[in-house]
């Protein structure tokens, strides 16, 4: 039995930011952000929610699919617009995907992916049971951030990096089609807090925490290289399992951190970078919403063909990094 990706949405906020626009806020210039990250502009969220970005999303790629098959809704997000409740059971409730269990991921900008797994191995080998679980048919795996919300805007060396947005992605079990090949994921330990967020404690009647509120924050050159070496390991364990080599590979789709890692990542793997998906020149990085972003740019440039592989691989806070191997 397969599980095949019959649906892709896109959503982004109608807010174009532009590298002229940042370097009215802090110390930059276009130049910098184009060598150094790819970066030619960004949207941001003026208004949209991430539940309407993914909701949005959800939609286009749900097309005129029976929302009663839906069986399962995993919203990624690092930037829930509410602890409680969750996006995913938002987006059910808005879409009336009535049959649907849904609950969100955080696994940083691999979130997709770890999606993507999660609903794979559900569908694949049957759920415990529960309204909408029994033998889910169809999936619905969304990536959705408004990341303008956790960014440090006065800081120049992360805050042209990011953007909002939403991707969405429809799964289907087919017997008669391969669909994903293999999945592989990997956490590594941030001993060293290169990629954090957070920390916010709420002060208690019993407790005081002298942390404040912290923005998104990196160290750069410590990510950078963590990137192109999670990105080796994960695509060449996921092509192992496969039964491929990477020459076998249309298509790469990697998270959209920065251009310079993907040029990094191609070199490594010894592949032409014709063959990876470039969107972060429109849409920055957009964390979990990236590469369902980014497989939607690729389908509509109508190179794909079917029967095309291709290897989505991510990598993020965490510091987690998974890889997807898909017949298209
Ligand atoms: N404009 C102008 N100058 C800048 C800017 C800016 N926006 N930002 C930093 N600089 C300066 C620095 O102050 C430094 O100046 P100095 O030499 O006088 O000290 C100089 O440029 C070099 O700074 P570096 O941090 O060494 O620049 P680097 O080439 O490493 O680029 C970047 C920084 C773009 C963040 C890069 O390290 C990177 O892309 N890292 C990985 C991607 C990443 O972290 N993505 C974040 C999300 S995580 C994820 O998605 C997994």
């Amino acid at each position: 039995m397969g599980v095949e990706i019959v649906g892709l949405g896109k959503c982004l906020p109608e807010k174009v930011v532009t590298n002229d626009d940042i370097s009215d806020l802090v110390d930059t210039d276009h130049t910098w952000i184009i060598e150094r990250t790819g970066i030619e502009q960004r949207h941001i969220a003026a208004g949209e929610s991430g539940t309407d970005l993914a909701c949005k999303a959800a939609e286009e790629a749900l097309g005129n699919i029976d929302r009663d098959s839906i069986g399962l809704v995993l919203v990624a997000t690092v930037t829930p617009d509410a602890m409680v409740p969750v996006t995913s059971a938002q987006v059910k409730m808005r879409l009336g995907l009535d049959h649907a269990v849904a609950f969100d991921i955080n696994a940083a900008c691999s979130g997709f992916m770890y999606g993507i797994w999660c609903a794979e191995a559900l569908m694949k080998n049957g759920a415990a049971p529960g309204a909408g679980t029994m033998n889910i048919q169809r999936a619905l795996v969304i990536g959705a951030e408004r990341l303008s919300r956790i960014t440090n805007w006065k800081e120049r060396s992360s805050c042209i990096l990011f953007g909002d947005g939403a991707g969405a992605a429809v799964l289907e079990n087919n017997p008669k089609r391969p669909g994903i090949l293999a999945t592989y994921l990997k956490n590594y330990d941030d001993q060293k807090g290169v990629l954090t967020c957070g920390k916010e404690y709420h002060q208690t009647p019993f407790y005081k925490d002298e942390n404040q509120p912290q923005h998104l924050a990196l160290r750069g050159k410590a990510v950078f290289k963590f990137a192109v070496n999670s990105i080796e390991e994960v695509t060449m364990e996921a092509l192992k399992q496969a039964g491929l080599e990477l020459d076998d590979i249309d298509w790469f789709v990697p998270h959209q951190a920065n251009g310079r890692i993907m040029e990094a990542a191609a070199k490594r793997l010894n592949q032409p970078i014709e063959k990876f998906q470039i969107s972060i020149n429109k849409s920055a990085n957009v964390s979990s919403a990236s590469i369902p972003m980014a497989l939607y740019d690729l389908s509509k440039t109508g190179k794909m063909e079917k029967g095309d592989k291709i290897a989505v691989m991510g990598f993020g806070g965490g510091l987690c990094a998974a890889a997807a191997i898909i017949e298209w």
